[in-house]
């Protein structure tokens, strides 16, 4: 079945980069990659690099996307960097990302004031949800998902869903993880349709289809036409097999490919 969809191909650095060697990565990129919006390749670039590549950036051909950022838009919170104040150099933002859940306590209420402060400030927020083992384990991952989707969008009215982005990230897949194993498809399309369905209880059918729904964990450059080819799968979040241009540009040859024979 065609998708009106578009396919978005999300590259997640990290902690990884200088603004220097980011900049040469996005040069590398620049002359390899098509103009085009679809697939929509995105770089979620360390805040310190975002300016450098702002300047850089080609926006026919890829665009920035915030790894973080505090909620509020001003004010006395020392170290901080409020999306008001990088909204001119990014287009999205990663959100509830599990390492941000998980190992900097980040919890349900800040991820859904961070969903709520994105579109506030025009960006895209790309809300990342996903079960730990421990959940997928007990047979809870419909239940997880249910939970991450309803309070990450509890601030967002029908007319701004339009606006989000969700990324099924399965915690036990991220190759960060001890034990990562790669998810199957048959997994990720049976978690889509949760979304999907989810998002129809909260929205209405027919926005729910509207919205696009990513995958991220230990995709790389051989398995992303197999996730790419999965029903509803709009396109990729990619963590340690981006931080290599080449890998990251050959994926998104993959993607223009599957996307042009649908
Ligand atoms: P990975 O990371 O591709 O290295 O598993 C994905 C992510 O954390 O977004």
């Amino acid at each position: 079945m065609t998708s009106p969809r578009k396919t978005y191909i999300i590259a997640n650095w990290k902690m990884n980069f200088t603004p220097g060697e980011a900049s040469l990565y996005l040069n590398r990129l620049q002359k390899r990659i098509p103009a085009g919006r679809n697939p929509q390749v995105v770089l979620a670039a360390p805040t310190v690099a975002l300016q450098t590549l702002s300047l850089q950036i080609d926006r026919r051909q890829c665009k920035l996307a915030a790894q973080n950022f505090y909620w509020r838009d001003y004010g006395a919170f020392t170290g901080e960097t409020s999306i008001s104040q990088i909204r001119s150099f990014v287009d999205y933002a990663l959100v509830g990302h599990s390492e941000r859940r998980y190992i900097f306590n980040e919890s349900q209420e800040d991820i859904a004031q961070k969903v709520a402060a994105a579109i506030r400030n025009g960006v895209t927020p790309v809300l990342c949800i996903g079960e730990t083992a421990l959940e997928r384990k007990d047979g809870e991952t419909a239940a997880a998902i249910y939970n991450q989707l309803t309070s990450g969008l509890h601030e967002v009215s029908k007319e701004d869903i339009s606006k989000v982005i969700i990324a099924y990230e399965p915690v036990w897949a991220i190759s960060s993880n001890k034990n990562a194993k790669p998810a199957k498809p048959a997994d990720i399309e049976k978690a889509q349709m949760i979304i999907r369905q989810d998002l129809a209880h909260l929205y209405g059918k027919d926005i729910a289809e509207a919205v696009p729904i990513l995958y991220g964990g230990s995709v790389n450059a051989d398995t992303a036409a197999g996730y790419l080819e999965i029903e509803g799968i709009d396109g990729l979040l990619i963590g340690g097999a981006s931080l290599i241009a080449d890998t990251f540009c050959a994926i998104v040859e993959t993607a223009k490919r599957i996307k042009n024979e649908r």
